[in-house]
């Protein structure tokens, strides 16, 4: 284990980082990471371990499979979908988690049609008609998380509703579904969210310790879940760094803590540095200016911007300004339908040349890269609830509305651009070096304070897709949880 965890601290760059060595050393913890990560986690692996198979029967000359759980529940199971759905080792290689070919339904010719059914341990074991030869085994875990979305409920448990028939292990998943990127899913429900304005207090978001989130497994987790809840974390206690600093320390807690910095084709590093200069050209790099507040555009996967931005205080201070996206829409939504309607309706043109852009950083370009996008300011899900913001003026490009259309769109984005710098809900948040600060970017806009930078002031930061979010959260949490179908 002591290998592994040198073999990892090389790999991250940070074996000669004597600060964070020093605060990982009280606990291990680097070692904890390495050490209790699951190995595997796939569609196989259920959170659900108390429930076990009581009892199956066979109808419909054996296509259907009707198990009762433990938990009183019982469904009823395609024989075809347990049959597609066989997830042991005769049917999947373990080690890649790829399908065996050969063995599928249509390579093999089977219909699903179960010659006989047992219970052996609490697991439900099958004996498929077109080969004897063939048993699978389900768990009771694995088919009570799937049968509500694919299952036919008995008559006693359809009484409940939907949610209800579900197992109470549902709900710990629910803070990630809407960032599993499948299509339809739903933004995040109300509950999930905390929304806020400006408080106008000193300090209104929470704080998390550096040492125990990058050294503990289920302080990461606790981390995660409440960054989306809140939008905003202040990460303290990072360790000092020198002169010079690489960029390794931040980007070694975004890998280790949120699933992996993102890396654009057009730089080397996967971090930004930001440091002042004197005559920047671009806003980002005049430090004394006031930055207007904005989402990261990073690089947009199909227009998506990264889910996480993350910003490490390497010296000096400084002030940003945080703006609840959401609370601004909904507010948009309640007193002004119209202008709503345009800023979820309608795109914003935006252009970014990711090398030009950055012609007043310490780090070359390496490769030009011009992206362009036009979403929505206001982005919705199908019910009409808010996904996310996605705005940067400096990037903005001439609006392609129609002559019929521009003025209304124009009026519906003035009074965005005003809401997002007013004092109802801009919060300005004083940062020092050895902080960080730990966005969702898809929700919470950014911008920096004008005159309130210490000269010194120089930042390091990158940002995290939704995919790498949701790998290292289901990674923490040991499984996943299936997710119905939407559309
Ligand atoms: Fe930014």
């Amino acid at each position: 284990m002591m290998m592994k965890m040198l073999r990892s601290v090389k790999r991250s760059g940070l074996r000669g980082h004597p600060g964070l060595q020093r605060a990982l050393r009280p606990s291990g913890s680097l070692a904890t990471h390495t050490s209790e990560k699951p190995s595997f986690v796939s569609a196989a692996v259920s959170p659900i371990r108390d429930c076990d198979v009581k009892q199956v029967s066979l109808s419909q000359k054996g296509r259907q499979v009707e198990v009762d759980f433990s938990d009183g529940t019982s469904f009823t199971f395609h024989g075809l979908w347990l049959r597609d759905a066989c997830r042991g080792k005769h049917w999947v290689a373990e080690v890649p988690g790829e399908k065996i070919l050969s063995r599928i339904p249509t390579a093999t010719g089977c219909d699903g049609t179960v010659r006989s059914a047992a219970v052996r341990d609490g697991e439900l074991e099958i004996l498929w008609g077109s080969s004897a030869s063939s048993t699978s085994n389900f768990s009771g875990g694995f088919l009570r998380m799937y049968a509500p979305i694919v299952g036919k409920p008995s008559k006693q448990t359809v009484e409940k509703p939907l949610e209800a028939q579900h197992h109470e292990k549902k709900a710990d998943f629910k803070w990630l579904e809407p960032y599993s990127g499948f299509h339809g899913v739903p933004a995040p429900a109300k509950d999930q969210l905390e929304l806020w304005k400006n408080q106008g207090v000193r300090d209104q978001f929470q704080h998390r310790d550096f040492t125990k989130v990058r050294g503990d497994n289920a302080a990461n987790l606790e981390m995660m879940k409440a960054l989306m809840r809140h939008g905003v974390l202040i990460i303290d206690g990072v360790p000092a760094v020198s002169d010079g600093h690489d960029g390794s320390l931040v980007r070694d807690f975004t890998d280790s803590c949120l699933g992996g910095m993102q890396k654009d084709p057009a730089r080397t590093d996967a971090n930004w540095v930001i440091t002042r200069k004197e005559a920047a050209q671009s806003i980002s790099y005049a430090q004394d200016l006031r930055l207007n507040n904005h989402s990261d555009q990073s690089v947009p996967a199909h227009g998506i911007p990264a889910l996480c931005l993350v910003v490490h205080y390497v010296e000096g201070t400084g002030t940003n300004t945080l703006v609840d996206a959401y609370a601004v829409a909904e507010a948009i939504r309640e007193r002004d339908p119209a202008a709503f309607k345009m800023l979820t309706t309608y795109g914003s043109c935006q252009e970014r040349d990711y090398v030009r852009s950055r012609v007043d950083s310490t780090q070359a370009g390496t490769q030009g890269m011009l992206i362009s996008t036009k979403k929505p300011i206001i982005q919705l899900d199908h019910l009409g609830q808010v996904v996310r913001a996605q705005y940067n003026e400096v990037f903005r490009t001439p609006v392609t509305l129609s002559f019929d259309k521009f003025e209304d769109w124009f009026r519906a984005y003035s009074l965005w651009v005003e809401m997002i710098h007013g004092p109802e809900f801009e919060v300005e948040v004083p940062i020092s070096a050895g902080q960080m600060l730990v966005l969702d970017n898809w929700r919470v806009l950014h911008g920096r304070a004008g005159g309130k930078s210490s000269p010194n002031r120089t930042i390091m930061g990158g940002t995290v897709v939704r995919e790498a979010f949701m790998s290292r959260a289901i990674q923490l949490m040991g499984a996943t949880y299936p997710v119905p179908d939407y559309a």
